[in-house]
């Protein structure tokens, strides 16, 4: 798919729960994250699958605080791949938002690559990247700067709720020429 019309065409979709993602797909999506621009090429980020029954192991760490009702939202794709933005790693290390600049490029690289493969991602964030357990669980490191950017959910498309496109944003409004 051309790179425009993917940028353009993609959406936060929904995904059906009976169709599983193949992992060739999901190492061929984290490939593409990992394509992102990184200053001091430290590659600040982490993914961490859950797929299948493995997403036991999130929805485990959420309930914790969440309750049954974070528990229940890990189960709205086959697959969520948490992503961490691991900062200060390096030998060099760029200021903490540079790596979560960073870190949020990866994710939108993989929401375009999880678009051109015809499958359905959903970027989601919320309280829980903030839970402790949920924390431990992804080895995310306070002292660093680390921060849980995505719960990323993948799978095939609902197509029975697609949503439609985007209208084309506003680009002029934001724009000063000089
Ligand atoms: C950093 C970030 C966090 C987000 N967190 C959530 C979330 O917690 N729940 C949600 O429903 N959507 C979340 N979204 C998705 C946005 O709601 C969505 O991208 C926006 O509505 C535009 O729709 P589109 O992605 O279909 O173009 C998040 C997006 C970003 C970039």
């Amino acid at each position: 798919m051309d790179i425009i019309k993917a940028i353009s065409t993609r959406r936060s979709y929904g995904a059906v729960l009976d169709k599983d993602v193949s992992n060739d797909f999901i190492e061929e999506i984290l490939q593409a994250a990992s394509w992102a621009p990184n200053h001091k090429r430290t590659e600040p980020w982490s993914f961490h699958v859950f797929k299948g029954d493995g997403r036991h192991k999130l929805a485990a760490a959420i309930a914790e605080q969440g309750g049954e009702e974070g528990y229940k939202k890990v189960f709205r794709a086959p697959v969520v791949i948490a992503v961490v933005s691991t900062v200060g790693r390096g030998k060099i290390n760029p200021p903490i938002w540079e790596d979560h600049a960073a870190t949020a490029a990866a994710i939108q690289n993989m929401a375009l690559a999880t678009h051109s493969l015809g499958l359905a991602g959903y970027w989601r964030t919320g309280v829980f990247t903030e839970h402790d357990a949920v924390k431990k669980l992804l080895a995310v490191d306070d002292n660093k700067g680390d921060r849980v950017m995505a719960f990323f959910y993948l799978g095939y498309p609902d197509t029975a709720k697609l949503p439609p496109l985007r209208n084309k944003p506003n680009w002029q409004s934001k724009t000063i020429w000089y």
